[in-house]
């Protein structure tokens, strides 16, 4: 098999064998394959596409380049789930503990942040001591004993992913629906679950700009784990302002317990996390009905049995769970500067991605890959569209660097001020799958 002859195919409109694809990623991945021939055709995939059977095959091969984890000895189904991610998205940190402590076990592999996101990892990094990257022993073991387990991908499930991600990165050929399905699902399907629910974003501050985008890559991700036996459903949700008040690690750790406490239990962080959860239960077989499994989700936040299902998941990875109750355990920042409303009206948009960058400049996110964060940094953003606001009213909390100076001019930029009001857009925008 001549590599040339697959980039030639795809590059004139053909489809590529199951064969074909298989010999591609194994190449890649082992370096027995250039580079310059597998860039060359991730470009061609990017204009020219990939049928479904090829994407399904293209995700096969990628599961196969690495470790499958075996879940058997877990009793019950085990639900995952994935967001394509978001500005101060902080839902695993929430729904994990919910489903656990509603009886379903919860498997995760979380990834680290880059850019203008945060990563899942990176949150549960703020507690101080607890352990992000369990050994497969450590995984199976949190998840036997507390029904929750997280942990950053490890290097051995999906290593071809890693591998043409990072040529993808340098290609500009991320944002490709076939690619980003293998992707994803590749490293979803070699973790182990039995189900997934699927939060694909749309909107200023995520990955797909469009409703008709996200629903092509939910539809396609979806296809994929259905063809796999693996029970799948998928949330299309709107993603243009932060979600929630935090962003930065350990604001969100603050916030997921607020929330886990009981607290902002109508804001659209709780509601999309509680939504995501009880579509986790019905998964996993422990509600029949919504209804019945947002029942279940709020029982286990006014018991108490989901946070507490939390702190024995960060004792029993040698994290500090007392930080939960006590924030002032948690990685603090060396000043909190207050940035004020230069007028009054309407706020009727925030732009969630200027923000992340903005808190990514503060040392809460990567701009480079090996970038080291500063845990206790980030923003409080107190905005909200919908609400009105008064001239020199608080709009974001800064909390920085010792000494760091904070200009307000770009976090005021981020606002748009109007002054007649709006009604916020509902976040559910359609469901599909199972
Ligand atoms: N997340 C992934 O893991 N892969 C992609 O291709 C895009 C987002």
């Amino acid at each position: 098999m001549r590599m040339y002859d697959l980039i030639y195919t795809k590059k004139t409109g053909g489809a590529l064998s199951a064969e074909q694809i298989a010999f591609w990623v194994k190449g890649a991945a082992d370096g027995s394959l250039p580079d310059e021939q597998s860039a060359a055709l991730l470009m061609a995939i990017c204009w020219r596409g990939m049928s479904t059977e090829e994407t399904l095959a293209l995700t096969l091969a990628m599961r196969d380049s690495g470790k499958r984890l075996d879940l058997s000895a877990i009793p019950g189904l085990k639900v995952d789930k994935h967001s394509t991610g978001g500005v101060g998205d902080k839902t695993t940190l929430i729904l994990g503990p919910i489903v656990a402590a509603c009886g379903v076990p919860c498997p995760m592999f979380s990834g680290r942040g880059l850019g203008h996101t945060g990563g899942t990892v990176d949150k549960f990094a703020a507690i101080p001591g607890l352990k992000v990257e369990l050994s497969e022993a450590e995984f199976l073991r949190s998840l036997a004993e507390t029904r929750f387990a997280n942990s950053a991908q490890t290097a051995d499930i999906a290593p071809a992913d890693r591998k043409l991600y990072a040529l993808r990165d340098i290609t500009a050929t991320v944002e490709s629906i076939p690619l980003i399905t293998a992707s994803i699902m590749s490293k979803k399907l070699a973790g182990g679950a039995d189900a997934l629910v699927l939060d694909v974003k749309c909107g200023g501050s995520a990955f797909m700009k469009t409703q008709a985008e996200a629903r092509a890559l939910a539809q396609s991700m979806v296809d994929v784990g259905t063809a796999h036996g693996m029970q799948i459903r998928a949330l299309v949700t709107r993603m243009d302002a932060p979600l929630g008040w935090a962003i930065g690690n350990a604001l969100e750790v603050m916030e997921s317990v607020e929330i886990l406490r009981g607290e902002h239990g109508e804001s659209e962080l709780a509601q999309m996390s509680f939504r995501l959860a009880a579509e986790m239960l019905i998964m996993g077989g422990a509600a029949r009905t919504l209804d019945e499994a947002l029942g279940l989700v709020q029982t286990s936040i006014k018991k108490g049995t989901a946070l507490a299902t939390l702190r024995r998941f960060v004792a029993l990875n040698s994290g500090d769970p007392k930080a939960l109750d006590d924030f002032s355990r948690l990685p603090q920042a060396g000043q909190v500067v207050e940035i004020r409303a230069d007028r009054a009206g309407h706020i009727t948009a925030i732009d969630g991605r200027a923000l992340g960058l903005l808190a990514m400049d503060l040392g809460a996110g990567r701009r480079d890959r090996n970038d080291i964060l500063d845990l206790g940094v980030g923003l409080r953003v107190l905005a909200q569209v919908g609400r009105p606001v008064a001239a020199g009213e608080p709009l974001f909390r800064v909390h920085a660097k010792a000494g760091a100076r904070i200009d307000p001019a770009p976090y005021l930029a981020t606002l748009r001020i109007s002054a007649e009001p709006v009604t916020p857009a509902p976040w559910l925008l359609e469901t599909l799958g199972c």
